[in-house]
């Protein structure tokens, strides 16, 4: 047995002259020293023996296995060390290597424009409604219906809207007022509220127009508001978006869920008033719809019309963004050229 320990220790010394790796240390650590190992095989046989011989093969084997063990250890030091520093030569840190540039991004000019024109009604006292009350996928019943909107009207037909296949009468909404219903619905007033977010229309797209853009609704109900209040709020917002010195004016007009209805111009910025192509020629461009809401919308949400009226608009940004920086073409800001979009 004694020769038979040397000899495992011979030979696992003879392996480990030949070990160049960790890997191979711990390799030859599993062969001879793991409970599977050659020396415990033979440490089994120690049963057998007399106590003396026990004893005495015992101590060698406890001797020969510490040696193994010491000379493994030290062999894997060295390893470590090198392997270690192989590692740091080879994963070297240049620091004073220019870094990669990395362009900072920023926010779109309709999302700019968005904040502020929300941050101006907000210190007029409007709140946004959440976006549970803004869907952009809407029923006819919001988009229209509830609008006081004919069933005959033509922004109703397939040339002006946009009909998904999700189900009968579901829309791409064409227009934020459906908010209005939605944030009346259940309600009591006084409501004073305003909904940013896109809408879609079946257009041919140009300079002018594009088959989705950006609005923003507004809606305040309460007792004994008037056109005045309309007003008075819109040339607050006006005064405080262009400044106080833009020429603007109200114009009657019509829409089926406001009675009367308004839209409001502000003098074109191209041509100061001189009229030029972007104005066609008229000097003004509209900015916006509004109106008294009308009595029949204000019934079908359950709030009397004989105790409550309130006034409702809808703006779109991407008109007021082009008036405010001068930019002609409304496809600039979706087709994501960074040198446009650069500028804001
Ligand atoms: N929804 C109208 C449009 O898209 C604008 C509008 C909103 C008019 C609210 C009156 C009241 O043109």
């Amino acid at each position: 047995m004694k020769t038979q320990l040397e000899n495992i220790y011979k030979n696992a010394a003879q392996d480990l002259e030949k070990a160049s790796s960790i890997s191979d240390i711990e390799e030859i650590r599993g062969k001879y020293l793991s409970r599977k190992g050659e020396f415990n095989e033979i440490k089994k046989g120690l049963k057998d023996l007399s106590d003396a011989d026990k004893r005495i093969i015992g101590s060698l084997a406890n001797e020969i296995t510490r040696k193994l063990e010491d000379a493994l250890k030290s062999k894997y030091d060295e390893f470590y060390k090198k392997e270690l520093n192989e590692k740091l030569e080879k994963e070297k840190l240049d620091v004073t290597l220019p870094g990669k540039f990395t362009p900072v991004g920023h926010t779109h000019p309709i999302t700019s424009t968005t904040n502020e024109i929300v941050s101006i009604f907000q210190t007029l006292g409007f709140s946004v409604v959440s976006d549970e009350l803004s869907p952009e996928v809407e029923t006819e019943y919001y988009n229209f219906d509830m609008l006081n909107v004919p069933k005959d009207h033509p922004a109703r037909d397939v040339q002006d809207t946009f009909y998904t296949k999700l189900a009968k009468n579901v829309v791409l909404r064409s227009q934020t007022s459906g908010a209005q219903i939605h944030a009346m619905e259940g309600k009591n007033p006084p409501i004073r509220v305003i909904s940013p977010g896109r809408v879609y229309r079946n257009e041919n797209i140009n300079a002018r127009k594009n088959n989705f853009f950006h609005q923003i609704e507004g809606l305040y109900v309460d007792k004994g508001i008037t056109f005045g209040d309309l007003k008075g709020v819109l040339n607050e917002f006006i005064r405080i978006y262009f400044g106080a010195s833009r020429p603007t004016r109200f114009r009657s007009s019509f829409f089926p869920f406001t009675e009367p209805s308004a839209e409001v111009d502000v003098q074109c910025i191209m041509c100061e008033g001189k009229g030029c192509r972007t104005c066609s020629g008229t000097g003004w461009l509209e900015i916006l719809g509004a109106g008294m809401v009308d009595p029949n919308v204000l019934r079908g949400v359950g709030i009397d019309p004989d105790v409550y009226s309130g006034f409702a608009f809808g703006m779109g940004i991407e008109r007021l963004a082009m008036l405010k920086y001068a930019i002609d073409d409304i496809r600039l800001f979706f087709n994501d050229d960074v040198r446009f979009l650069e500028q804001f």
